[in-house]
């Protein structure tokens, strides 16, 4: 039987971090007490002018190809997930696949998941791989949110930052990757959402993220409960059994409460969002990447990834590392 394995990870966090009261002295009417209290947000980073989210993604990839002994030559699938890719088309994934040095005639293609979008990414990679048809897949997170935020709403610009994280997976005689579920509600698009569209040829509307934020928590917690519980199941685990639990990185508040419905203890979980903010589709490959370089994740153990975000989407990936 074939399965896919994580045989290396990496990551770029673009410039320095920036912190709540870096964002008071740019004129944003918040507080870091308001943002530790409600969100555990301390500091998040933003890309410089003119860096793109290619140039990120392709850092955290050459990163992990370093991390699992590979080069460019060895990967034979590339996907990136992104909501802020450089340009409209060619994809991100084509732009990073030229960074790199990956080979010519390898498929390479972005997945718009939104902030789920890395775990769809790496469900479809599970998929490619153990069908047979390909060996070692880079799958990438990586976003320059900083870009699409509207400064002048103080309940959406404070909780987003920029950043890549990235993942090798392999084919393996042994797992790998147990069980994979993405999911979406597309009733729920008004939730979360930035509304510019094409139409004549022309941009419309505006470009700018938008968020009922309670009407998102509220139905992140659920679902993220839901689809942990599923992705268990399909495994034939228990929460229990989770080494490490990688849910999202928005809100501090949310993780604590779905790791509560599992019955996680806290100290199981890894938590970024206090460093990174929230940075959608790079979230949770730059948590894994950061825990598994402080030496918390360990071969063997068993790790649950979980998405959530914008479309409505959501999905977790439940593997063994
Ligand atoms: O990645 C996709 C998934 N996204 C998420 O998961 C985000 C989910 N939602 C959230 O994380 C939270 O809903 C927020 C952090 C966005 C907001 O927290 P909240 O506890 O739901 O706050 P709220 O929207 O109910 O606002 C409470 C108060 C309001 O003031 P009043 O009306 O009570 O006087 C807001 O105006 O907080 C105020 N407020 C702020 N105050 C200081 C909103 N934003 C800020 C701010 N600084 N940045």
């Amino acid at each position: 039987m074939i399965f896919s394995r994580v045989v290396g990870t990496g990551a770029c966090l673009p410039g320095a971090p920036i912190s709540n009261d870096d964002l008071v002295a740019r004129g944003i009417e918040t507080s870091d007490e308001w943002m530790i209290g409600r969100t555990g947000i301390r500091f998040r980073h933003y890309a410089d002018a003119g860096v793109t989210t290619s140039q990120l993604a392709a850092k955290a990839g050459r990163e992990a190809l370093d991390a699992a002994g590979l080069t460019p030559a060895d990967i034979d699938l590339l996907i990136v997930a992104t909501t802020t890719p450089d340009m409209i088309f060619p994809s991100t994934a084509c732009l990073v696949q030229s960074a790199l040095g990956v080979p010519a005639g390898v498929p390479a293609f972005d997945v718009q998941a939104v902030c789920s979008g890395f775990v769809y990414a790496l469900t479809i990679a599970d998929k490619f791989i153990r069908s047979g048809s390909h060996k070692r897949a880079m799958v990438i997170g990586a976003e320059t949110l900083s870009n699409i935020l509207n400064w002048e709403d103080r309940s959406t610009c404070v909780l987003f930052g920029d950043g890549a994280g990235a993942m090798i997976l392999a084919a393996d005689d042994q797992p790998g990757v147990l069980a994979t579920a993405v999911h979406a509600d597309g009733t729920q698009t008004n939730i979360l959402s930035a509304n510019a569209r094409f139409s004549g040829g022309k941009g419309i509307g505006s470009p700018l993220v938008s968020m009922d934020g309670q009407a998102v928590f509220k139905l992140a917690v659920r679902a993220l409960e839901e689809v942990a519980l599923e992705v268990l199941e399909i495994a034939g685990l228990s929460a229990k059994d989770l080494g490490w639990f990688i849910p999202h990185q928005a809100n501090s508040r949310i993780i604590q409460a779905v790791a509560k419905r599992l019955d996680v203890e806290m100290d199981r979980v890894v938590v970024t969002v206090d460093r990174h903010g929230n940075t959608s589709a790079a979230s949770v490959p730059m948590a894994m990447n950061a825990a598994i370089r402080d030496g918390r994740i360990r071969r063997g153990q068993n790790v649950l990834l979980q998405g959530v975000g914008g479309g409505f989407t959501w999905g977790a990936v439940l593997l063994r590392y």
